[in-house]
């Protein structure tokens, strides 16, 4: 699933799909290829929106993931049900897994695509347990059985939140044409999974072990690009120059120019990138050809194209859009100097 609006990631989604947010130089998206792939799939439909011209530049034909891709066009964002109704003639009659584009867990999907492909459910739901349950469709489990499901519930009746990624049979179709829209307008694919649950399908459940993450969110992004650096190597295919420390797990791509810096891991520094005079923290990951020049930044994504110079203080906890300029001047008068686009959020310290 790849349409939707991506409102709470404004503005870096006025230009950029959620899903093709990078993090830790990849978009998330391409994590959840990987996921699919390596769970033996091969035959991908991609549901897209607004930003389909953007997904299909960076997916392609999926030949690079060893996918087929096709795209499934979806006219407005009306619901995840909404969005497999619309998949119908391309799955026929086959088991699916329908896998949420901005959603990422650690430890893959194979497991659980192999339990599905052996077993007869009609359906399988994977639950996490978190600490926010109103953000998310929650389950309600009785003897270890899931016999109801609500979506951003006021009074969430546990906390297990559903991830977004769900395994189906056709009996899905009969569900999406048999429920209405939701309070926010949407046909609710959890209304749809109450409706099996309600006529006798059997809907498994598997609680996720290792880290799941629903990228909505800054924090969120933020916390995937941690737990996804805290698993990086040193790699380094470009060699620190002059006067330069470089401590831990940093990977530096090709043409990277790194000078008179400290760079302390886990960092990721894209390809033709630039560090001058700078501390990059753990948890930074670098876009390619952006150039950090007299200036600290530690956990944050600053992606393609920035340039940050001679920034006073260090900048931390940040996600910065492609093509951005950050930077300090002693030139009067004493006052800061902004072109920020809609929805951007600024704090000064
Ligand atoms: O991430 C898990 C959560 O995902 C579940 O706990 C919820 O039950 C489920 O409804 C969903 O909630 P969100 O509010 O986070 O869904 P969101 O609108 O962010 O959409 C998820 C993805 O699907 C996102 O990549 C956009 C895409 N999408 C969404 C809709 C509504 C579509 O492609 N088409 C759509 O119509």
């Amino acid at each position: 699933m790849s349409g939707g609006k991506g409102t709470r990631l404004r503005p870096i989604t006025y230009t950029s799909a959620k899903q093709l947010v990078p993090v830790a130089n990849k978009p998330i998206l391409f994590y959840g290829l990987e996921a699919v792939r390596e769970a033996g799939i091969e035959d991908v439909g991609i549901v897209v929106g607004d930003t389909a011209e953007e997904v299909k530049r960076a997916v392609g034909d999926g030949s690079k993931f060893g996918l087929r891709v096709e795209y499934i066009p979806q006219e407005a964002p009306l619901g995840l049900a909404h969005a497999v109704k619309i998949s119908k003639d391309y799955m026929k009659s086959e088991p699916f897994v329908m896998y949420l584009g901005d959603n990422l867990l650690k430890n893959g999907i194979k497991s659980f695509v192999d339990e599905f492909a052996e077993e007869k459910f009609d359906s399988q739901i994977l639950l996490a347990k978190v600490p926010n349950p109103r953000e998310f469709g929650v389950a309600e489990i009785k003897g270890g059985r899931v016999v109801g499901l609500e979506e951003k519930p006021k009074q969430p009746k546990s906390e297990y939140a559903l991830v977004g990624v769900y395994m189906f049979t056709e009996s899905i179709f009969e569900a999406v044409d048999n429920i209405k829209p939701s309070f926010r307008d949407e046909l609710e694919i959890t209304d749809a999974i109450q409706y099996l649950i309600n006529k006798g399908y059997v809907v498994n459940s598997h609680i996720v072990e290792g880290w799941w993450k629903d990228t909505g969110k800054l924090e969120d992004i933020l916390d995937a690009n941690r737990m996804i650096l805290s698993e990086l190597h040193q790699r380094l295919d470009s060699k620190p120059g002059d006067a330069s420390d470089v401590h831990g797990n940093v990977q530096l791509d090709k043409g990277v120019t790194v000078k008179h810096s400290v760079l302390r891991g886990p960092c990721i520094i894209g390809t033709g990138a630039e560090i001058v005079d700078s501390y990059i923290g753990p948890f930074t990951s670098v876009g390619p050809n952006a150039r950090i020049l007299g200036s600290e930044v530690e956990n944050s994504i600053v992606l393609e194209d920035c340039t940050i110079r001679n920034i006073g203080s260090r900048i931390g906890s940040s996600l910065i859009g492609k093509n951005v300029t950050v930077e300090k001047t002693d030139k009067l008068p004493r006052s800061y100097k902004l072109m920020v686009g809609d929805n951007s959020r600024i704090i000064l310290f």
